[in-house]
């Protein structure tokens, strides 16, 4: 991983949580293919790793999270470039959604366009106050292309996501929290030290199950709901083979905190 320079990764601490930065601060983190690809191949290392329990996603600076995809490369697009534009960007967004460890986005900033869709496609987002919101795509003469049409109307529902899409309309953190778009918004100098103590309520839980319970809530969007509850069922039956949930439930037993060992 030496060849990252505009994605860091910080490894797994002691409690098993990673932090992956986007680092292109004089053009607010925007997402060029560069970034896209390094923050494609951040995530591919990190599914290697095996202490890893979640990962914060952010961005550098004090300014953005992200300010959406690069305006510079979109501008010079063609038919068939737009299209591997797009691709390019949903591939990665989707391997951050169906990420095996939890992964939460500490939005400290701007969130536009590219930059909103890639907390959309994060498991779990906290805000700093400074953060504002948007896809404003459509001001662009574009739509959202990182699969921003998909995943805002699943999380603040239909009418929501058409009003703030058709308008692309900023909003703010608090308006993110209302809208459920964010779980907790914080002073700008909280954030990183908030985003880990968020992580750590997750990490502390028997890792199989959260993996597993991420799973079904995932492939229940996609699946008939008795697809879904016979899902949810087998993995039921699969977290009973494990010694997790032996420990969990005899630490309940004994009233004792459990050691999970993610097995
Ligand atoms: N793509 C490419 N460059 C971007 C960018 C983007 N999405 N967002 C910001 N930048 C660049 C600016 O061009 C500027 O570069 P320069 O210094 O070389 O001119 C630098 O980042 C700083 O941005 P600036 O506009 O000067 O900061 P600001 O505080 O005045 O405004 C924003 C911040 C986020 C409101 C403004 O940059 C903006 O509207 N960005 C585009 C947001 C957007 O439409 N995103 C969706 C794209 S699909």
């Amino acid at each position: 991983m030496t060849d990252q320079t505009l994605v860091r990764i910080d490894p797994a601490d002691d409690d098993g949580i990673a932090t992956v930065t986007i680092d292109r601060q004089e053009k607010l983190n925007a997402l060029n293919p560069e970034v896209i690809d390094e923050l494609g191949r951040a995530f591919e290392a990190l599914r290697h790793d095996e202490t890893l329990r979640g990962v914060i996603l952010t961005g550098a600076g004090e300014k953005a999270f992200v300010a959406g995809a690069d305006i510079g490369v979109l501008a010079k697009m063609t038919p068939t470039s737009g299209v591997a534009v797009s691709r390019q960007g949903q591939e990665v967004m989707r391997a951050i959604e169906t990420f095996p460890r939890p992964v939460l986005a500490a939005v400290g900033g701007f969130a536009l366009g590219g930059g909103c869709e890639l907390a959309l496609a994060c498991h779990l987002r906290i805000a700093s106050e400074n953060a504002v919101f948007g896809l404003p795509e459509v001001g662009l003469g574009i739509v959202p292309g990182y699969g921003g049409t998909v995943r805002l109307a699943r999380l603040v529902g239909l009418g929501r996501a058409i009003e703030l899409t058709l308008t692309g309309r900023k909003f703010d953190a608090a308006t993110a929290q209302s809208l459920g778009l964010v779980s907790e918004v914080v002073p700008r100098e909280e954030l990183a030290e908030r985003a880990r103590g968020f992580m750590r309520a997750i990490t502390r839980n028997g890792p199989v199950a959260v993996s597993l319970a991420m799973e079904a809530i995932y492939q229940a969007l996609d699946s008939s709901t008795e697809e879904a509850l016979r899902h949810e069922a087998a993995l039921f039956g699969i977290l009973a083979s494990t010694d997790d949930m032996r420990e969990g439930m005899q630490a309940f037993l004994e009233k004792r905190r459990p050691t999970f060992r993610g097995k």
